[in-house]
């Protein structure tokens, strides 16, 4: 969603934080701006479209002059996407002062908020929540940014993220968070807040994060604050709305540049799909002992014993990450024994679930961010439940909300596809459903066993995404047909909905889901001459079943292509294209069962002539209701 970036150091900012505005692409937005501060003023340039047209513009505008800044890519929320409703927004004091500001986030009361202020003279150019915020700070202004925005900060309901800065304090950045991610890199003489780690890991990996209702003062510049040439100075305080002082922490970010940066690959999706391998070690890394053929997870050790007696398991979250929860849910109810449901967090939230005693609610997160996961995951707390995280982005809001929980260590995913996040997220699962599994009914054997197959599981990937150009000759045979259905059933019913997300997210094709028993009582209608349907046909419990419902396609002249297990011959009888993956126990299927689809719909996106890492519409971390 929206990405906030602001810089306050030695060097001219403006490029600076184009730089770091194209590290925020892909997670998705409409259009883009930023503000600068200079001993003429504030300067302000926005765009429509690309992070490029803003560079351009401050290119060929010029007087984007100066060491302070914000700058902001929006999608849309308030408004549509236009110059106007672009960030920053501004407001002018009453001592006739600039104030710019970039929000991430929704100001809920920003109705009666924008009427106060138009009642006492502010003219307003958008049709945003955050114009309202920014035309506030100007009203409170007495001369303190940092105080205005603390005042203003007071005033609002609703999430935000914000980066501020005023013309009368020109080596000033205030920034402050409630219920959306910001950070602030402690480089040399500089300091750089973005709300997403990757704008920043180009000039530190020193960072602070803030908590809710917290906000930061950063300066950096000549020691009288005014640049007139006293010795270079930096400092910091954090505080919270109520200007109490509060201590952060400096801590090291977790990845380097190299993990955000293509590595010679067209796509980060495609980058990341290929390197699920050695994802999947990382997230193991550690988690399997085998002398004693236990997991290992020192994130949960200090409730182990609240797990074990735990008498229903609660699973939350949205997109790739359901699906992966969904899988959990049959983890948890097969290898540990325990009731366990996987529910779409923003239907959690609001539908006054009831939590018993013993209950654990597992949030389960790539990004660590989404705006319901979080949500439900609060609402199953204040019910009474122990609250995990399966999360990958380390330090994130999820992550710090949870009494417990296990990292996926996959590293940062940038595409906005889920993928080795996914993969992560069904692995660590496994990883806690054998934990308790072992602690509670299965033999040291079987575990033994599933951790074994489990090790070999990065090769065996490796095996598959071999496969990648014949699925994409497979894909070319039906890449003109605008309907597809995946199905599957057990543990790849899960893999089956995740295919058809991945498919149309990025190549806006129309793909359904379903198990595939569920076909008969409806979707059938659909199926005519040539249309494709992917099934999930692996050797298993409910193989012969999955075969009859490819027989009832093919009877009414779909196109099947199957995923199948390595050496199963006979399913070339059945379908038109097959792609295999190496046999391997039931429960750890989807991990390489997936693989497949994700190839299919990189493929079919690329085909199509879409961009894959920029898909319409789509934000990378959906931190908005
Ligand atoms: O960061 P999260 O895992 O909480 O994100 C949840 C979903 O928004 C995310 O998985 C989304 O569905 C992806 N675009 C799927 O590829």
């Amino acid at each position: 969603m929206c990405g906030i970036v602001g810089y306050v150091g030695p060097k001219p900012a403006a490029s600076l934080l184009v730089e770091g505005l194209k590290r925020l692409e892909y997670r998705g937005y409409d259009s883009a701006g930023l503000a600068i501060t200079s001993d003429k003023g504030i300067k302000i340039g926005k765009s429509v479209g690309r992070v490029s047209v803003l560079e351009n513009l401050v290119k060929t505008t010029g007087g984007f002059d100066g060491f302070c800044g914000v700058a902001h890519t929006r999608w849309a929320t308030h408004g549509e996407p236009s110059e106007p409703n672009a960030h920053p927004h501004s407001g002018l004091t009453k001592s006739g002062h600039t104030i710019a500001l970039v929000h991430n986030g929704i100001i809920e009361n920003y109705i009666p908020l924008r009427k106060y202020l138009a009642d006492r003279g502010h003219v307003f150019e958008s049709e945003t929540d955050t114009e309202v915020l920014a035309k506030l700070v100007a009203e409170v202004y007495n001369g303190d940014l940092e105080k205005a925005v603390q005042t203003a900060l007071r005033e609002v309901r609703g999430g935000y993220a914000i980066a501020v800065i005023c013309d009368n304090e020109p080596h000033t950045i205030v920034a402050a968070r409630k219920g959306s991610p910001l950070i602030v890199g402690i480089a040399d003489s500089a300091y750089v807040v973005a709300s997403d780690a990757s704008a920043i890991i180009a000039h530190t990996t020193q960072v602070i994060t803030l908590d809710d209702y917290q906000v930061v003062r950063l300066c950096a510049g000549a020691e009288d604050k005014k640049g007139d040439g006293g010795p270079w100075a930096v400092d910091f305080r954090t505080t919270t709305i109520d200007n109490v002082s509060v201590a952060r922490e400096v801590t090291e970010l977790e990845f380097d540049l190299e993990q955000i940066e293509l590595g010679g690959y067209e796509h980060f999706m495609l980058k990341e799909i290929m390197e699920q391998p050695e994802a999947i070690r990382n997230c193991l890394r550690g988690r399997i002992d085998h002398r004693e053929g236990r997991v290992v997870l020192g994130g949960l050790s200090a409730i182990t014993r609240d797990l074990i007696r735990a008498h229903r398991f609660i699973i939350t979250a949205q997109g790739t990450a359901y699906h992966a929860g969904l899988i959990g849910e049959y983890l948890l109810e097969d290898l540990a024994k325990v009731p366990a449901r996987c529910e779409y967090a923003s239907e959690f939230r609001y539908r006054n679930p009831i939590i018993e005693e013993g209950t654990v609610a597992i949030a389960v997160s790539q990004s660590g961010e989404t705006a319901d996961t979080l949500a439900a995951l609060t609402e199953a707390k204040e019910r009474g439940a122990i609250a995990l995280g399966v999360v990958n982005s380390v330090g994130s809001t999820i992550s710090r909300e949870t009494d417990a929980g296990v990292y996926l260590h996959v590293g940062p995913e940038i595409g906005v596809a889920s993928t080795k996040a996914f993969v992560g997220q069904v692995a660590v699962l496994t990883l806690i459903s054998l934990y308790l599994g072992k602690r509670r009914f299965l033999s040291d054997e079987v575990v033994k066993a599933y951790l074994r197959q489990l090790e070999t599981l990065p090769d065996l990937v490796s095996r598959v995404l071999e496969q990648s150009d014949h699925i994409r000759k497979c894909v070319e045979d039906c890449i003109d047909r605008d309907n597809w259905l995946f199905l599957g059933r057990g543990y790849n019913y899960p893999v089956a909905i995740e295919g058809a997300l991945k498919l149309k997210e990025i190549s806006y094709i129309h793909a359904e889901g379903m198990p595939a028993a569920e076909m008969k009582h409806g979707p059938i209608a659909l199926i005519d001459k040539g249309m494709p349907v992917v099934f999930v046909a692996t050797r298993g419990s409910q193989y012969d079943k999955v075969i009859s419902n490819i027989e009832e396609v093919r009877a009414r002249g779909g196109r099947t292509l199957v995923v199948a297990t390595e050496g199963d011959e006979d399913i070339h009888k059945y379908a038109d294209a097959v792609f295999t993956v190496p046999d391997i126990a039931e429960p750890l299927q989807p991990m390489l069962t997936v693989i497949p689809l994700q190839i299919l719909a990189y493929h079919a996106a690329v085909l199509r002539g879409h961009d894959v890492d920029k898909p319409r519409n789509l934000a990378k971390s959906v931190t908005v209701e």
